[in-house]
């Protein structure tokens, strides 16, 4: 701990100081008891300022703690149990989940928007956005919110969610008509690589329009890279390889950052919680937090159906008893392919395990407060990856062309089983509606820039035709864009009856 402080207190000097002989072997000490004391391998011959760097980021850093959930991620304690402990799937029970799909529902939906609504008015909604990963599939420099999908308004992500934001404020307050101004705080995570360039694209972009107090940015840990033999990786001669330690250390960032302070004087109880790349999330969706808060649920989730028996999706399912993820990989074929036996005839074929998971979820905040009882027993899971590092002999630059070592994880959803069955509720929507997420280059066909943009305009073009507008246009793909700032869901498009609109298009506020 003293090394921890004293690193902070090299940090904050212009000219940074060289640690002493005592401290360096210090330090040191705690690196060889862990087996990890090659990341001083090149440290003697460094120049000041990386010794400096090198030791404050080191010191950073617990190496035993480090090994620890190394080797358990590496073999996580039932992995070899041989199956001695049956495991027991089943869906989620009616009792705790509902669906959008299922128009017998469509009451229901509406009561939830409308006190979803009023939640709203009443200041106490704060949304979560989780942009800290780095987006390697995706391949480009800046962070996946800046990404501009190619609308032809040319709106990054970060400005899509922002007018959604600034829409559903609008919503409320004249619902509500208190005149009592009606505020979403956006409380962004980014980590060690996303924060500087998420932070700079707000300033220059002037918080696309929102109350810069009211955007809050706040930054997730990092962890050291580890070879597969879990020793830690020097990116340089004078640096760690780290990476961020996955959308799971929202919960310890959340207390870290001050964030649930900044919400508590706030008076916020409701939160939803998004991934940065999906564009059609629904950021604070009336309709979701209506229904998470009528089933007082702790944690609610929106899941999607899953697409056919092979797709590749996690499931969100009861296992042994409690809520969990399941990913496809750990389902068989059998139980995959199962049909639900309660499904509508007259329906196409429904699988009896579809609830697929889009990391879109709802907290209460009374939950949140209770984050430090549990955080530390979240497990940590291994990410196989090609991780640049220095090859401790020759001090040269290994580039690996297949994964070559570990990063470690940790996943939202792992709190998940740590609830009881009525703390938890599930919300069935419409993926074509609600969930297309960004994951690869432009040209992988599938979850690429261009399936975000004919997703965000076939939509609109639904809209648009809802509302009595008719589309004309010479491909039938071509769509409609239309302005989170006109309309938050489909809603208040009346203007557009009766028109004749050729798409592809872009309809904005005048
Ligand atoms: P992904 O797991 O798809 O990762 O993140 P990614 O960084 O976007 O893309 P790849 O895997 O490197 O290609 C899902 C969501 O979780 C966030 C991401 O920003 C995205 O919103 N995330 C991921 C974090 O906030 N922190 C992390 O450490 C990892």
């Amino acid at each position: 701990m003293d090394a921890i402080k004293h690193a902070l207190s090299l940090g904050s000097q212009n000219a940074p100081r060289e640690p002493t002989t005592e401290e360096v072997s210090d330090l040191k000490g705690q690196y060889t008891l862990a087996g990890q004391s090659h990341v001083f391998t090149f440290y003697d011959s460094l120049p000041i300022a990386e010794k400096a760097a090198l030791f404050k980021q080191l010191s950073a850093f617990d190496p035993i703690y480090i090994n620890k959930i190394a080797v358990k991620a590496i073999s996580p304690p039932n992995a070899d149990d041989g199956g001695a402990k049956e495991t027991v799937l089943e869906p989620l029970p009616e009792s705790v989940t509902a669906s959008i799909l299922d128009d017998s529902q469509s009451a229901d939906v509406k009561k939830w928007r409308s006190s979803g609504l009023d939640l709203i008015a009443e200041n106490k909604v704060a949304v979560v956005l989780m942009a800290g990963g780095q987006g390697t599939r995706l391949g480009s420099s800046a962070p996946k919110g800046c990404y501009d999908i190619g609308l032809p308004s040319q709106k990054s992500l970060f400005q899509i969610q922002a007018e959604r934001i600034r829409k559903i404020e609008k919503l409320a307050s004249a619902k509500a008509n208190t005149g009592v101004k009606v505020t979403v705080p956006w409380y962004i995570m980014t980590s060690g690589p996303t924060r500087g360039p998420t932070e700079g694209f707000f300033q220059k972009h002037s918080y696309f329009g929102l109350a810069p107090e009211n955007v809050i940015f706040f930054e997730q840990g990092v962890l050291p890279c580890i070879s597969n033999d879990a020793k830690i990786l020097l990116e340089g001669k004078g640096k760690v390889a780290v990476a961020p330690d996955g959308n799971g250390g929202i919960y310890n960032a959340l207390v870290g950052s001050k964030v649930l302070d900044d919400m508590k004087v706030r008076g916020i109880e409701h939160i939803h919680a998004y991934c940065v790349d999906n564009c059609l999330v629904k950021v604070a969706d009336p309709a979701f937090i209506g229904f998470a808060a009528s089933r007082e649920a702790d944690i609610a989730t929106k899941v999607v159906r899953k697409r056919n028996a092979t797709e590749s999706v996690g499931l969100i399912l009861l296992k042994n008893g409690r809520p969990d993820v399941v990913e496809y990989s750990e389902i068989d074929k059998a139980t995959a392919e199962e049909l639900d036996p309660k499904q509508d005839p007259k329906q196409e074929d429904v699988l009896r395990f579809r609830a697929a998971n889009i990391v879109n979820h709802y907290y209460s905040f009374r939950f949140l407060e209770s984050i430090p009882q549990w955080a530390k027993d979240l497990p940590h899971h291994v990410a196989r990856k090609k991780i640049p590092h220095i090859n401790l002999k020759s001090g040269e630059i290994v580039k690996p062309e297949k994964p070559n070592g570990i990063k470690l994880e940790q996943f939202v959803f792992d709190v998940f089983p740590m609830l009881e069955l009525s703390q938890f509720a599930c919300m069935e929507v419409d993926r074509k509606d609600e969930f297309s997420p960004l994951k690869n280059a432009r040209g992988a066909g599938e979850d690429d820039p261009d399936t975000s943009k004919r997703d965000i305009m076939g939509q609109g073009k639904r809209w648009a035709i809802k509302a009595g507008a008719t589309v004309v246009s010479e491909e039938p793909e071509s769509g409609i864009e239309i302005s989170p700032l006109m309309s938050y869901g489909g809603e208040g498009l009346e203007e557009l009856s009766g028109k004749t609109i050729t798409a592809p298009a872009v309809i904005e506020v005048e």
